[in-house]
């Protein structure tokens, strides 16, 4: 259930931006950030100036990830600081958020070094990382910005050109959420046609977020009389 809302400037109708995480949740995301601050589970821990966790509103119901810290993440130990996050505050202020109003990570934490590609191991190390923020935050809608974010989340090796703007419902964190690829903003920042296609993919994220997801239905404890038990498909459970 969402406890503040946004006005959507273009559609102009009122979509939820926050929803009432639990307070341990908060508490425990900070202390994870802590206890992960000092990871050495991959080379990458040599080479960088901090980790890279993620930043934003724990509460966000809208999450993006990208694919690893650069230059200017590795110094100021925020994502999303350089150009690329700059069009990214660009396209959601389009759509009338804030950085305030979302949760954004990378797959990997640390900085690969010349800003090359992740490597299959790192992350491996790395992505219980990402599941566990996943589960504390409970976004509604995950934005994979690219190849790296999309291809772990989705478990498919499908690539971004064949699915970005094609959103799927997934299970992440043990809830389900509505998984959205896009391409990366650092892609599209010199590409005008993979921009104008962002931009329109970014422009369906309002209609995403006002979608409700089905709930995991969790089996109940054995209270119920025999008899009045409601069908299994009506549980929600096949
Ligand atoms: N900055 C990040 O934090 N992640 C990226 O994927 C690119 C730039």
């Amino acid at each position: 259930m969402a406890c503040t809302d946004s006005l959507h400037p273009q559609v102009g109708v009122i979509f939820a931006t926050v929803s009432a995480v639990p307070v341990e949740h908060v508490d425990e995301l900070q202390a994870y950030a802590q206890a992960v601050s000092g990871c050495t589970r991959c080379r990458l821990a040599q080479g960088r100036t901090q980790v890279v966790f993620g930043a934003g509103n724990p509460h966000a119901d809208l999450m993006f990830v990208g694919e690893a810290p650069g230059f200017h993440e590795d110094k100021q130990g925020l994502p999303f600081v350089g150009q690329a996050g700059k069009l990214l505050e660009k396209l959601l202020a389009q759509i009338g958020l804030a950085r305030s109003d979302v949760y954004i990570a990378n797959v990997l934490k640390c900085r690969p070094p010349g800003n090359r590609d992740p490597q299959p191991d790192e992350i491996e190390a790395c992505e219980s990382h990402l599941f566990r923020q996943i589960e504390l935050i409970e976004p509604t809608v995950v934005a994979t910005l690219g190849n790296f974010a999309t291809k772990l989340l989705s478990g498919r090796p499908l690539g971004i050109t064949k699915v970005h703007g094609q959103e799927q419902e997934t299970t992440l964190g043990g809830r389900k959420v509505l998984l959205f690829p896009l391409y990366h903003p650092a892609a599209a920042l010199y590409t005008p046609t993979m921009l104008k296609i962002l931009e329109s993919d970014f422009a369906r994220l309002p209609e995403l977020l006002g979608r409700s997801v089905e709930p995991i239905v969790e089996a109940q404890p054995e209270l119920t009389l025999v008899g009045s038990r409601p069908p299994a498909e009506q549980l929600g459970l096949f």
